[in-house]
């Protein structure tokens, strides 16, 4: 089987209409039903919508939006906009706000007392391959343990580098507690960089 995988030079926000184009492209004729996408803003899971919908497959496909837990960047606070989220709900698209599966807890051990947990190295080890890939895993372990999407059953996955989207791959994901359970069938794009 041959698959076209797409390199962009560089990593970042620059390239979130080619990607989402390509996720449009790849979705088409496709029998993938979930799309799995992290917009801290909520503004790229509104641009994909939307390039799903002209296209007419908005309906066939529940794409669940994650946010950065409360507290990320300031305390008692999301980085969402409640009038972000509720256009994203009129849409059919849920937010999801919980704790990062790639740092959760142990983030909290290393910050205070220095070194790495296990589960640290797992981040690192996605990160060889970009930012965004890394996120597209750890996104769909906080997804399937929201009850949001399922396992053993092929997801899109969408992530970029800090703003916008540059990565994005079909994933079965896995639920935290069995996380070596997740396959990563294809990388659709990712920065060569
Ligand atoms: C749970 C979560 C974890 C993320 N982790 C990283 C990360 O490790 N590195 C990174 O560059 N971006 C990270 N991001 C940012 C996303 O990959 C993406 O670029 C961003 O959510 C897009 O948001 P926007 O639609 O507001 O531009 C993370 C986002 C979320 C929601």
């Amino acid at each position: 089987m041959d698959k076209l995988i797409k390199y962009f030079e560089k990593p970042g926000n620059e390239n979130t209409d080619d990607l989402i184009n390509l996720v449009k492209e790849r979705l088409v004729d496709s029998d993938i039903k979930y799309v799995a996408i992290a917009s801290v803003s909520g503004e790229t899971a509104l641009k994909l919508f939307k390039a799903l919908e002209d296209v007419g497959i908005n309906d066939k496909i529940t794409i669940v939006n994650v946010t950065h837990h409360a507290g990320f960047k300031e305390k008692n606070k999301l980085e969402i906009s409640s009038k972000t989220r509720k256009k994203l709900e009129e849409k059919g698209i849920i937010t999801f706000a919980g704790s990062h599966a790639f740092s959760g807890v142990g983030r909290g051990i290393s910050n205070k007392f220095g070194g790495v947990t296990p589960v640290e190295i797992i981040s690192e080890t996605f990160r060889m391959f970009s930012q965004g890939i890394k996120v597209c895993g750890e996104i769909s372990i906080m997804l399937a343990d929201a009850g949001l999407i399922p396992v053993e059953e092929k997801i899109l996955a969408i992530g970029g580098r800090a703003n916008g989207a540059d990565s994005a791959a079909i994933i079965t994901p896995a639920n935290m507690t069995n996380v070596f359970d997740m396959r990563i069938h294809e990388i659709i794009a990712m920065p060569i960089d």
